[in-house]
């Protein structure tokens, strides 16, 4: 193939130039961090497992009216998106208490909230991702009321699509993070799900045994990671259902 230009590396994935004019190819890599990229370890086969997943569930949401940048994916370990202007936050939706929320709250992880809870970080690894709220998001400018409203919207369809595909296969939807993007069609913009939707932006529990099936596995040292990832695959479709615990993975086109 053609050299292409690389537009962007980050922790998980490298973007380069894609064939069209507000195209992105997404190059899912195997390297895993955590904690600001103060823990990092190369895990094969979590690209190639990231990228199918991410299809699955981004095509899915499109299936149901959400919007999503997924194009096709490309091979193994590329897929080819629409490129947007990242709003800069992480979305958070959480429907358990862990992790982050579990400490500055104080409350036991697994316990269920009273609803789903929205919260929005400053997409900035020099400060660690910090939580902010509308106001700030407002007087700053990252995001207008509008876009405010569009991406709450937005979370909650992903968090009942999500919660519903994990319930059908004995998973708890505990938490995940979703990034949001502009894209402008002639005259009118409009924001559209972006990044990735993958276990490593989930908090996935078994329903029966609470067993973690998400980057926890890699954060916590519990286990093998790409395991994880393939009993998701595994009982989400994505992957045959015989498929041994695989480093390279043999995969349904
Ligand atoms: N459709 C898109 N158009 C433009 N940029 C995108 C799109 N989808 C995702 N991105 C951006 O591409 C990058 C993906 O790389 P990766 O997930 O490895 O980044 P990262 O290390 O998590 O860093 P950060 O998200 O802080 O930039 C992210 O910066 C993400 O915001
Ligand atoms: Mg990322």
């Amino acid at each position: 193939m053609a050299r292409r230009k690389k537009i962007y590396e980050g922790k998980a994935k490298i973007l380069y130039e894609g064939p069209e004019p507000g195209t992105i190819v997404q190059y899912f890599k195997d390297d895993a961090t955590a904690f600001n990229a103060q823990k990092k370890d190369v895990i094969e086969g979590k690209g190639v497992l990231n990228n199918r997943l991410s299809e699955f569930f981004m095509t899915g949401l499109a299936q149901i009216g959400v919007p999503t940048h997924f194009i096709k994916r490309i091979n193994m370990r590329e897929q080819l998106v629409r490129s947007c202007e990242i709003i800069p936050l992480e979305v958070i939706v959480r429907n358990y208490a862990a992790g982050s929320m579990s400490k500055r709250l104080g409350i036991d992880e697994g316990t269920q909230l009273p609803r789903p809870i929205v919260e929005y970080c400053y997409k900035d690894d020099a400060l660690g991702d910090p939580l902010v709220t509308e106001e700030h998001i407002a007087a700053f400018g990252w995001a207008s009321q509008q876009d405010m409203d569009d991406i709450l919207s937005l979370a909650l369809r992903v968090n009942d699509f999500l919660s519903g595909v994990m319930l059908a296969v004995g998973i708890k939807l505990v938490d995940f993070k979703i990034e949001i993007g502009r894209v402008y069609d002639g005259d009118f913009q409009r924001l559209i799900v972006a990044d990735e939707i993958s276990p490593d932006s989930c908090r996935l529990w078994d329903m029966e045994t609470g067993q973690k099936l998400d980057k926890d596995v890699f954060r916590r040292d519990l286990g093998n990671l790409t395991d994880a990832y393939t009993e998701v695959a595994r009982r989400l479709g994505v992957l045959p259902k015989n498929a041994s615990p695989i480093t390279k993975p043999t995969l349904i086109n």
